[in-house]
Protein backbone atom coordinates (compact mmCIF):
# COMPACT_ATOMS: atom_id res chain seq x y z
CA UNK A 1 0.00 0.00 0.00
CA UNK A 2 1.59 3.35 -1.04
CA UNK A 3 1.10 5.46 2.21
CA UNK A 4 2.99 7.06 4.84
CA UNK A 5 3.57 4.14 6.72
CA UNK A 6 4.56 4.44 10.31
CA UNK A 7 7.85 2.78 10.56
CA UNK A 8 7.60 0.26 13.27
CA UNK A 9 11.25 0.60 13.84
CA UNK A 10 11.85 4.29 14.28
CA UNK A 11 9.36 5.40 15.56
CA UNK A 12 7.97 3.22 17.97
CA UNK A 13 4.51 1.34 18.42
CA UNK A 14 2.19 2.33 15.82
CA UNK A 15 -1.11 2.66 17.58
CA UNK A 16 -3.47 5.13 19.35
CA UNK A 17 -6.00 5.41 21.19
CA UNK A 18 -9.46 7.11 20.93
CA UNK A 19 -9.50 10.67 23.85
CA UNK A 20 -11.39 9.12 26.83
CA UNK A 21 -15.06 10.25 26.08
CA UNK A 22 -16.75 13.32 28.08
CA UNK A 23 -19.02 12.63 31.16
CA UNK A 24 -22.66 11.04 30.58
CA UNK A 25 -20.85 8.19 28.85
CA UNK A 26 -20.06 6.58 32.50
CA UNK A 27 -22.53 3.25 31.66
CA UNK A 28 -22.17 2.91 28.11
CA UNK A 29 -19.73 -0.21 26.86
CA UNK A 30 -16.66 1.11 26.27
CA UNK A 31 -14.57 0.17 23.20
CA UNK A 32 -10.79 0.42 22.85
CA UNK A 33 -8.99 0.70 19.39
CA UNK A 34 -5.29 0.51 18.33
CA UNK A 35 -3.92 1.08 14.49
CA UNK A 36 -1.02 -0.13 12.83
CA UNK A 37 0.38 0.06 9.63
CA UNK A 38 -0.91 3.07 7.41
CA UNK A 39 -3.21 6.44 7.25
CA UNK A 40 -5.81 4.34 5.87
CA UNK A 41 -5.88 2.36 8.60
CA UNK A 42 -5.71 4.80 11.42
CA UNK A 43 -8.73 6.50 8.70
CA UNK A 44 -10.54 3.16 8.72
CA UNK A 45 -10.91 3.07 12.42
CA UNK A 46 -12.53 6.80 12.88
CA UNK A 47 -15.63 4.84 11.11
CA UNK A 48 -15.44 1.61 12.81
CA UNK A 49 -15.55 4.54 16.21
CA UNK A 50 -18.61 6.08 14.26
CA UNK A 51 -20.22 2.73 13.64
CA UNK A 52 -19.92 1.36 17.42
CA UNK A 53 -20.61 4.70 18.70
CA UNK A 54 -24.08 4.46 16.90
CA UNK A 55 -24.49 1.28 18.45
CA UNK A 56 -24.29 3.32 22.07
CA UNK A 57 -20.38 2.40 22.71
CA UNK A 58 -18.35 4.73 23.90
CA UNK A 59 -14.87 5.08 23.54
CA UNK A 60 -12.05 4.67 26.08
CA UNK A 61 -8.11 4.93 26.58
CA UNK A 62 -7.50 2.43 28.75
CA UNK A 63 -8.17 -0.75 27.59
CA UNK A 64 -8.30 -2.47 30.77
CA UNK A 65 -11.67 -0.70 31.40
CA UNK A 66 -13.05 -1.64 27.72
CA UNK A 67 -15.73 -4.35 27.02
CA UNK A 68 -14.29 -4.51 23.53
CA UNK A 69 -11.10 -4.58 22.34
CA UNK A 70 -9.96 -3.84 18.67
CA UNK A 71 -6.70 -4.18 16.78
CA UNK A 72 -6.72 -2.46 13.29
CA UNK A 73 -3.40 -4.47 11.78
CA UNK A 74 -1.27 -3.98 9.00
CA UNK A 75 0.07 -6.84 6.79
CA UNK A 76 2.62 -4.84 4.48
CA UNK A 77 5.41 -6.73 6.24
CA UNK A 78 6.21 -9.64 8.76
CA UNK A 79 7.59 -7.33 10.99
CA UNK A 80 4.04 -5.51 11.51
CA UNK A 81 2.17 -8.55 11.84
CA UNK A 82 4.83 -9.81 14.60
CA UNK A 83 4.23 -6.83 16.69
CA UNK A 84 0.47 -7.30 16.35
CA UNK A 85 0.72 -10.06 17.20
CA UNK A 86 2.53 -9.73 20.30
CA UNK A 87 -0.01 -7.24 21.44
CA UNK A 88 -2.84 -9.79 21.30
CA UNK A 89 -0.57 -11.96 23.21
CA UNK A 90 -0.46 -8.86 26.14
CA UNK A 91 -4.27 -8.55 25.49
CA UNK A 92 -4.88 -12.39 26.09
CA UNK A 93 -3.25 -12.04 29.30
CA UNK A 94 -5.28 -9.38 30.46
CA UNK A 95 -8.22 -11.44 29.43
CA UNK A 96 -7.49 -14.11 31.54
CA UNK A 97 -8.30 -11.88 34.71
CA UNK A 98 -11.50 -10.38 32.32
CA UNK A 99 -13.25 -12.99 30.46
CA UNK A 100 -16.10 -10.98 29.47
CA UNK A 101 -13.93 -8.40 27.86
CA UNK A 102 -14.10 -9.44 23.53
CA UNK A 103 -10.98 -9.33 21.70
CA UNK A 104 -11.27 -8.12 17.88
CA UNK A 105 -8.70 -8.15 14.74
CA UNK A 106 -9.41 -5.66 12.12
CA UNK A 107 -8.07 -4.70 8.96
CA UNK A 108 -5.26 -6.16 6.61
CA UNK A 109 -4.39 -9.55 8.90
CA UNK A 110 -7.80 -10.81 9.55
CA UNK A 111 -8.10 -12.31 6.09
CA UNK A 112 -4.81 -13.46 6.27
CA UNK A 113 -4.85 -14.88 9.50
CA UNK A 114 -8.36 -15.54 10.36
CA UNK A 115 -8.07 -19.68 10.97
CA UNK A 116 -4.84 -19.13 13.12
CA UNK A 117 -6.39 -16.45 15.57
CA UNK A 118 -9.47 -17.89 16.29
CA UNK A 119 -9.25 -22.01 16.26
CA UNK A 120 -5.36 -22.66 16.43
CA UNK A 121 -3.91 -19.74 18.54
CA UNK A 122 -7.32 -18.90 20.40
CA UNK A 123 -6.10 -14.94 20.93
CA UNK A 124 -9.37 -13.66 19.57
CA UNK A 125 -12.92 -13.38 19.61
CA UNK A 126 -14.30 -11.55 16.95
CA UNK A 127 -12.62 -10.67 13.00
CA UNK A 128 -13.77 -8.36 10.81
CA UNK A 129 -12.07 -7.28 7.44
CA UNK A 130 -11.75 -3.97 5.87
CA UNK A 131 -15.01 -4.44 3.92
CA UNK A 132 -17.04 -5.32 6.43
CA UNK A 133 -17.27 -3.09 9.35
CA UNK A 134 -20.71 -2.04 9.35
CA UNK A 135 -21.30 -5.67 10.23
CA UNK A 136 -19.19 -5.53 13.53
CA UNK A 137 -22.31 -4.61 16.10
CA UNK A 138 -23.81 -7.86 15.30
CA UNK A 139 -19.99 -9.90 14.81
CA UNK A 140 -20.06 -8.11 18.61
CA UNK A 141 -23.46 -9.65 19.59
CA UNK A 142 -22.81 -12.93 17.96
CA UNK A 143 -19.49 -13.00 19.97
CA UNK A 144 -21.03 -12.42 23.14
CA UNK A 145 -23.00 -15.12 22.74
CA UNK A 146 -19.84 -17.18 22.78
CA UNK A 147 -19.76 -17.76 19.48
CA UNK A 148 -16.47 -17.05 17.18
CA UNK A 149 -17.77 -14.26 15.12
CA UNK A 150 -16.08 -13.53 11.45
CA UNK A 151 -17.01 -11.68 8.57
CA UNK A 152 -13.58 -11.36 6.54
CA UNK A 153 -16.03 -10.96 3.26
CA UNK A 154 -14.56 -8.24 0.49
CA UNK A 155 -16.84 -5.96 -1.46
CA UNK A 156 -16.66 -4.49 -4.80
CA UNK A 157 -18.90 -1.39 -3.87
CA UNK A 158 -18.21 -0.63 -0.31
CA UNK A 159 -16.85 2.31 0.45
CA UNK A 160 -18.80 3.33 3.94
CA UNK A 161 -19.62 6.69 2.09
CA UNK A 162 -22.67 7.76 4.14
CA UNK A 163 -20.38 7.03 7.45
CA UNK A 164 -19.09 10.41 9.03
CA UNK A 165 -15.46 9.05 11.15
CA UNK A 166 -15.59 10.20 14.31
CA UNK A 167 -12.51 12.07 14.52
CA UNK A 168 -9.81 9.64 17.14
CA UNK A 169 -6.62 11.36 18.67
CA UNK A 170 -6.79 14.81 16.09
CA UNK A 171 -5.38 17.96 16.71
CA UNK A 172 -8.42 19.67 15.62
CA UNK A 173 -6.85 20.83 12.08
CA UNK A 174 -6.11 18.37 9.95
CA UNK A 175 -8.02 15.13 9.18
CA UNK A 176 -7.37 12.20 6.90
CA UNK A 177 -10.40 11.79 3.83
CA UNK A 178 -11.14 8.44 2.90
CA UNK A 179 -11.70 8.77 -1.03
CA UNK A 180 -11.33 5.16 -2.66
CA UNK A 181 -10.49 1.86 -1.17
CA UNK A 182 -8.62 -1.67 -2.53
CA UNK A 183 -6.20 -1.63 -5.23
CA UNK A 184 -6.30 -2.96 -9.08
CA UNK A 185 -2.18 -2.72 -9.37
CA UNK A 186 -0.85 -6.04 -8.68
CA UNK A 187 2.68 -4.74 -7.56
CA UNK A 188 4.52 -8.05 -7.48
CA UNK A 189 5.50 -7.45 -3.54
CA UNK A 190 2.22 -6.31 -2.51
CA UNK A 191 -0.57 -7.79 -0.65
CA UNK A 192 -2.68 -5.33 -0.33
CA UNK A 193 -4.68 -6.27 -3.26
CA UNK A 194 -5.91 -9.43 -1.39
CA UNK A 195 -6.40 -7.84 2.06
CA UNK A 196 -8.34 -4.73 0.78
CA UNK A 197 -10.17 -6.12 -2.49
CA UNK A 198 -10.72 -4.38 -6.02
CA UNK A 199 -10.18 -0.45 -6.04
CA UNK A 200 -13.61 1.63 -6.06
CA UNK A 201 -14.35 5.27 -5.75
CA UNK A 202 -16.58 7.08 -3.14
CA UNK A 203 -19.00 9.19 -4.63
CA UNK A 204 -17.80 12.80 -5.01
CA UNK A 205 -20.37 14.66 -3.42
CA UNK A 206 -19.76 12.34 0.00
CA UNK A 207 -16.03 13.49 -0.13
CA UNK A 208 -16.63 17.03 -0.80
CA UNK A 209 -19.93 17.16 2.44
CA UNK A 210 -17.42 15.58 4.43
CA UNK A 211 -14.60 18.07 3.61
CA UNK A 212 -17.02 20.93 4.29
CA UNK A 213 -18.47 19.44 7.69
CA UNK A 214 -14.36 19.62 8.57
CA UNK A 215 -14.04 23.10 7.53
CA UNK A 216 -17.03 24.25 9.21
CA UNK A 217 -16.03 22.74 12.71
CA UNK A 218 -12.46 24.32 12.36
CA UNK A 219 -10.34 21.85 10.65
CA UNK A 220 -8.15 23.92 8.16
CA UNK A 221 -6.13 20.63 6.17
CA UNK A 222 -7.45 17.70 4.89
CA UNK A 223 -5.37 15.07 2.75
CA UNK A 224 -7.51 12.91 0.49
CA UNK A 225 -6.53 9.36 0.89
CA UNK A 226 -6.24 6.37 -1.34
CA UNK A 227 -4.02 3.35 -2.20
CA UNK A 228 -3.79 5.25 -5.74
CA UNK A 229 -5.40 8.12 -5.84
CA UNK A 230 -4.42 9.12 -9.59
CA UNK A 231 -7.07 6.48 -10.06
CA UNK A 232 -10.18 8.02 -8.63
CA UNK A 233 -12.74 8.10 -10.81
CA UNK A 234 -16.83 8.68 -9.53
CA UNK A 235 -19.57 8.37 -12.61
CA UNK A 236 -22.31 9.97 -10.70
CA UNK A 237 -25.97 9.10 -12.18
CA UNK A 238 -26.70 12.82 -13.40
CA UNK A 239 -23.54 14.24 -14.33
CA UNK A 240 -20.08 14.37 -15.88
CA UNK A 241 -17.47 11.53 -14.75
CA UNK A 242 -15.26 12.73 -11.64
CA UNK A 243 -11.62 12.29 -11.79
CA UNK A 244 -8.70 12.98 -8.64
CA UNK A 245 -7.98 16.43 -10.69
CA UNK A 246 -11.96 17.35 -10.84
CA UNK A 247 -12.08 16.46 -7.30
CA UNK A 248 -9.17 18.25 -5.77
CA UNK A 249 -10.25 21.15 -7.50
CA UNK A 250 -13.64 20.62 -5.90
CA UNK A 251 -12.34 20.35 -2.40
CA UNK A 252 -10.12 23.26 -3.06
CA UNK A 253 -12.87 25.68 -4.01
CA UNK A 254 -14.65 24.69 -0.64
CA UNK A 255 -12.48 27.72 0.96
CA UNK A 256 -8.78 29.49 0.04
CA UNK A 257 -8.41 28.76 3.90
CA UNK A 258 -8.67 24.87 3.52
CA UNK A 259 -5.50 22.99 2.60
CA UNK A 260 -5.86 19.91 0.40
CA UNK A 261 -2.92 17.38 0.97
CA UNK A 262 -3.33 13.66 -1.18
CA UNK A 263 -1.75 10.33 -0.88
CA UNK A 264 -0.49 8.28 -2.57
CA UNK A 265 -0.18 8.87 -6.08
CA UNK A 266 1.47 5.90 -8.61
CA UNK A 267 3.95 7.38 -11.06
CA UNK A 268 2.48 5.48 -13.84
CA UNK A 269 -1.05 6.98 -13.35
CA UNK A 270 -0.37 10.98 -11.98
CA UNK A 271 -1.46 13.32 -14.41
CA UNK A 272 -0.11 17.06 -15.88
CA UNK A 273 -3.65 17.51 -15.60
CA UNK A 274 -3.56 17.01 -11.34
CA UNK A 275 -0.18 18.98 -11.60
CA UNK A 276 -1.49 21.87 -13.19
CA UNK A 277 -4.51 21.92 -11.11
CA UNK A 278 -1.86 21.16 -8.04
CA UNK A 279 -0.28 24.77 -9.56
CA UNK A 280 -3.59 26.75 -10.11
CA UNK A 281 -4.66 26.63 -6.22
CA UNK A 282 -2.75 27.86 -3.87
CA UNK A 283 -4.39 25.66 -1.17
CA UNK A 284 -3.20 22.79 -2.67
CA UNK A 285 0.12 21.43 -0.80
CA UNK A 286 2.95 21.43 -3.04
CA UNK A 287 4.05 18.13 -2.30
CA UNK A 288 3.53 14.94 -3.73
CA UNK A 289 4.46 11.17 -2.22
CA UNK A 290 5.62 9.39 -5.33
CA UNK A 291 6.78 6.00 -4.31
CA UNK A 292 9.90 4.58 -6.82
CA UNK A 293 10.65 1.39 -5.39
CA UNK A 294 13.70 0.92 -7.16
CA UNK A 295 15.94 2.77 -9.63
CA UNK A 296 16.53 0.14 -12.11
CA UNK A 297 14.05 -0.78 -14.90
CA UNK A 298 14.28 -4.78 -14.44
CA UNK A 299 13.18 -4.56 -10.88
CA UNK A 300 10.52 -2.32 -11.77
CA UNK A 301 9.03 -4.90 -14.16
CA UNK A 302 9.80 -7.73 -11.57
CA UNK A 303 7.65 -5.86 -9.33
CA UNK A 304 4.76 -4.80 -12.27
CA UNK A 305 5.07 -1.60 -11.36
CA UNK A 306 4.49 -0.78 -14.91
CA UNK A 307 7.22 2.36 -15.64
CA UNK A 308 10.56 2.59 -16.05
CA UNK A 309 13.57 4.27 -14.30
CA UNK A 310 13.19 6.98 -17.35
CA UNK A 311 9.62 7.32 -17.24
CA UNK A 312 9.62 7.80 -13.45
CA UNK A 313 12.47 10.25 -13.90
CA UNK A 314 10.23 12.11 -16.72
CA UNK A 315 6.94 12.65 -14.00
CA UNK A 316 9.82 14.17 -11.85
CA UNK A 317 10.96 16.83 -14.15
CA UNK A 318 7.39 17.60 -14.93
CA UNK A 319 6.71 17.97 -11.65
CA UNK A 320 9.41 20.50 -11.35
CA UNK A 321 8.30 22.27 -14.34
CA UNK A 322 4.65 22.41 -13.50
CA UNK A 323 5.01 23.31 -9.50
CA UNK A 324 8.51 24.57 -9.17
CA UNK A 325 9.79 24.04 -5.54
CA UNK A 326 7.23 20.77 -4.95
CA UNK A 327 8.12 18.76 -1.66
CA UNK A 328 8.82 15.11 -3.43
CA UNK A 329 9.02 11.96 -1.06
CA UNK A 330 8.40 8.33 -1.79
CA UNK A 331 8.85 4.68 -0.75
CA UNK A 332 12.00 2.17 -1.84
CA UNK A 333 12.15 -1.48 -1.17
CA UNK A 334 15.52 -2.84 -1.24
CA UNK A 335 17.08 -6.42 -1.91
CA UNK A 336 13.70 -7.97 -3.70
CA UNK A 337 14.23 -10.61 -5.57
CA UNK A 338 16.99 -11.12 -7.71
CA UNK A 339 18.24 -7.69 -7.32
CA UNK A 340 22.16 -7.46 -8.15
CA UNK A 341 24.79 -5.27 -6.48
CA UNK A 342 24.58 -3.33 -9.95
CA UNK A 343 20.41 -2.67 -9.89
CA UNK A 344 20.86 -1.65 -6.32
CA UNK A 345 23.32 0.73 -7.61
CA UNK A 346 20.91 2.08 -9.94
CA UNK A 347 19.03 2.93 -6.88
CA UNK A 348 21.19 5.00 -5.32
CA UNK A 349 21.69 6.61 -8.31
CA UNK A 350 18.11 7.32 -8.86
CA UNK A 351 18.00 9.13 -5.73
CA UNK A 352 21.05 11.27 -6.31
CA UNK A 353 19.30 12.35 -9.60
CA UNK A 354 16.27 13.60 -7.81
CA UNK A 355 17.30 14.09 -4.31
CA UNK A 356 13.70 13.35 -2.60
CA UNK A 357 13.38 15.35 0.87
CA UNK A 358 12.23 12.53 2.54
CA UNK A 359 11.94 9.14 1.93
CA UNK A 360 10.64 5.86 3.68
CA UNK A 361 12.94 3.00 3.18
CA UNK A 362 11.98 -1.10 3.75
CA UNK A 363 14.19 -4.02 3.59
CA UNK A 364 12.13 -6.85 1.05
CA UNK A 365 9.33 -8.40 3.16
CA UNK A 366 8.17 -11.62 1.59
CA UNK A 367 4.24 -11.74 2.15
CA UNK A 368 2.60 -14.94 1.46
CA UNK A 369 -0.49 -15.12 -1.65
CA UNK A 370 1.73 -12.47 -3.36
CA UNK A 371 2.80 -12.46 -7.20
CA UNK A 372 6.23 -12.38 -5.69
CA UNK A 373 5.77 -15.03 -3.07
CA UNK A 374 4.64 -17.38 -5.49
CA UNK A 375 6.78 -16.95 -8.64
CA UNK A 376 9.81 -15.31 -7.38
CA UNK A 377 12.45 -16.53 -4.91
CA UNK A 378 13.52 -14.48 -2.39
CA UNK A 379 17.10 -14.68 -3.17
CA UNK A 380 19.16 -11.20 -1.49
CA UNK A 381 20.51 -12.92 2.08
CA UNK A 382 18.86 -10.96 4.78
CA UNK A 383 22.70 -9.30 5.35
CA UNK A 384 22.88 -7.77 1.79
CA UNK A 385 19.58 -6.48 2.12
CA UNK A 386 19.94 -4.89 5.54
CA UNK A 387 23.39 -3.36 4.12
CA UNK A 388 21.77 -2.13 1.10
CA UNK A 389 19.00 -0.58 3.12
CA UNK A 390 21.66 1.38 5.61
CA UNK A 391 23.28 2.35 2.45
CA UNK A 392 19.97 4.16 1.23
CA UNK A 393 19.05 5.33 4.65
CA UNK A 394 22.62 7.39 4.61
CA UNK A 395 22.30 8.75 1.09
CA UNK A 396 19.15 9.82 2.15
CA UNK A 397 19.79 11.70 5.73
CA UNK A 398 22.19 13.51 3.45
CA UNK A 399 19.40 14.19 0.77
CA UNK A 400 17.22 15.17 3.38
CA UNK A 401 19.88 17.09 5.18
CA UNK A 402 20.26 19.38 2.43
CA UNK A 403 17.27 19.61 1.46
CA UNK A 404 16.27 21.07 5.04
CA UNK A 405 19.32 23.41 4.92
CA UNK A 406 18.71 24.85 1.45
CA UNK A 407 15.48 26.49 3.04
CA UNK A 408 17.47 28.35 5.56
CA UNK A 409 16.95 32.23 5.30
CA UNK A 410 13.65 31.35 3.23
CA UNK A 411 10.04 32.27 4.13
CA UNK A 412 7.11 29.83 4.28
CA UNK A 413 3.78 29.91 5.17
CA UNK A 414 2.63 27.59 8.04
CA UNK A 415 -0.20 26.38 9.07
CA UNK A 416 0.00 26.17 13.04
CA UNK A 417 -1.10 22.79 14.28
CA UNK A 418 -0.80 22.93 17.91
CA UNK A 419 2.56 23.21 21.05
CA UNK A 420 5.65 21.80 19.26
CA UNK A 421 6.76 18.61 21.40
CA UNK A 422 9.53 20.22 23.16
CA UNK A 423 8.15 22.94 24.35
CA UNK A 424 4.85 24.89 25.48
CA UNK A 425 6.74 28.16 24.38
CA UNK A 426 7.15 27.20 20.54
CA UNK A 427 3.90 26.54 17.96
CA UNK A 428 5.00 23.47 15.20
CA UNK A 429 2.78 23.44 12.30
CA UNK A 430 3.85 22.33 8.60
CA UNK A 431 4.72 24.43 5.41
CA UNK A 432 2.98 23.49 2.10
CA UNK A 433 6.19 21.18 1.01
CA UNK A 434 4.94 19.20 4.25
CA UNK A 435 8.17 20.19 6.22
CA UNK A 436 7.82 20.65 9.92
CA UNK A 437 8.61 24.18 10.92
CA UNK A 438 8.76 25.13 14.90
CA UNK A 439 9.04 28.88 15.93
CA UNK A 440 8.68 30.68 18.84
CA UNK A 441 5.29 32.21 20.10
CA UNK A 442 4.94 35.78 19.63
CA UNK A 443 2.08 36.99 18.72
CA UNK A 444 -1.44 37.09 19.92
CA UNK A 445 -3.09 36.35 16.38
CA UNK A 446 -1.24 33.22 16.66
CA UNK A 447 -3.56 30.06 17.49
CA UNK A 448 -3.94 26.37 16.20
CA UNK A 449 -5.40 26.97 12.41
CA UNK A 450 -4.07 30.24 11.18
CA UNK A 451 -1.78 30.60 8.82
CA UNK A 452 1.61 32.61 9.74
CA UNK A 453 4.78 33.35 7.82
CA UNK A 454 8.05 32.30 9.01
CA UNK A 455 11.49 32.94 8.32
CA UNK A 456 14.00 29.64 8.74
CA UNK A 457 16.80 30.49 10.68
CA UNK A 458 18.55 26.85 11.79
CA UNK A 459 17.47 23.06 10.01
CA UNK A 460 18.10 19.65 11.33
CA UNK A 461 17.31 16.71 9.04
CA UNK A 462 13.73 16.91 9.72
CA UNK A 463 12.73 19.67 11.38
CA UNK A 464 13.23 23.43 10.26
CA UNK A 465 13.54 26.44 12.80
CA UNK A 466 12.54 30.03 12.74
CA UNK A 467 10.76 32.73 13.60
CA UNK A 468 7.68 35.12 12.79
CA UNK A 469 8.19 37.24 9.65
CA UNK A 470 5.93 40.36 10.06
N1 LIG B 1 8.29 -5.67 1.63
C1 LIG B 1 8.85 -4.47 1.91
N2 LIG B 1 8.22 -3.30 1.71
C2 LIG B 1 6.98 -3.35 1.19
N3 LIG B 1 6.12 -2.38 0.87
C3 LIG B 1 5.00 -2.94 0.39
N4 LIG B 1 5.10 -4.27 0.39
C4 LIG B 1 6.34 -4.56 0.88
C5 LIG B 1 7.05 -5.75 1.11
N5 LIG B 1 6.51 -6.95 0.83
C6 LIG B 1 6.46 -0.96 0.97
C7 LIG B 1 6.39 -0.27 -0.39
C8 LIG B 1 5.13 0.52 -0.28
C9 LIG B 1 5.13 0.86 1.18
C10 LIG B 1 3.86 1.32 1.75
O1 LIG B 1 5.52 -0.33 1.80
O2 LIG B 1 7.50 0.58 -0.51
O3 LIG B 1 5.11 1.66 -1.12
FE1 LIG C 1 0.48 0.31 -3.71
FE2 LIG C 1 1.18 -1.48 -5.61
FE3 LIG C 1 0.39 -2.30 -3.18
FE4 LIG C 1 -1.41 -1.18 -4.86
S1 LIG C 1 -0.31 -3.13 -5.16
S2 LIG C 1 -1.19 -0.77 -2.65
S3 LIG C 1 -0.08 0.35 -5.89
S4 LIG C 1 2.25 -1.08 -3.64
Amino acid sequence: MEQKYIDEARQGEAYYAPQADVAGQINKKKFYIESYGCQMNFSDSEIVASILQSEGYAATPRFEEAQLVLLNTCSIREKAEQTVRNRLQSFRKIKEQQPSMLIGVLGCMAERLKAKFLEEEKLVDIVVGPDAYRSLPSLVAEAEGGQKAVNVLLSREETYADISPVRLQSNGISAFVSIMRGCNNMCTFCVVPFTRGRERSRDAGSIVSECQALFDAGYREVTLLGQNVDSYYYSPIDGAPITFAKLLSSVADLSPLLRVRFSTSHPKDITDEVLHTMAAYPNICNYIHLPVQSGNTRILQHMNRTYTREWYLHKVSRIREIIPGCGLSTDIITGFCSETEAEHQDTLSLMEAVKFDMAYMFAYSERPGTLAARRFTDDVPEDVKKRRLNEIIDLQNQHSRQSYAQDVGTVCQVLIEGDSKRSATDWCGRNSQNKMVVFPKTHADEAPGTYVDVKILHATSATLIGERNG
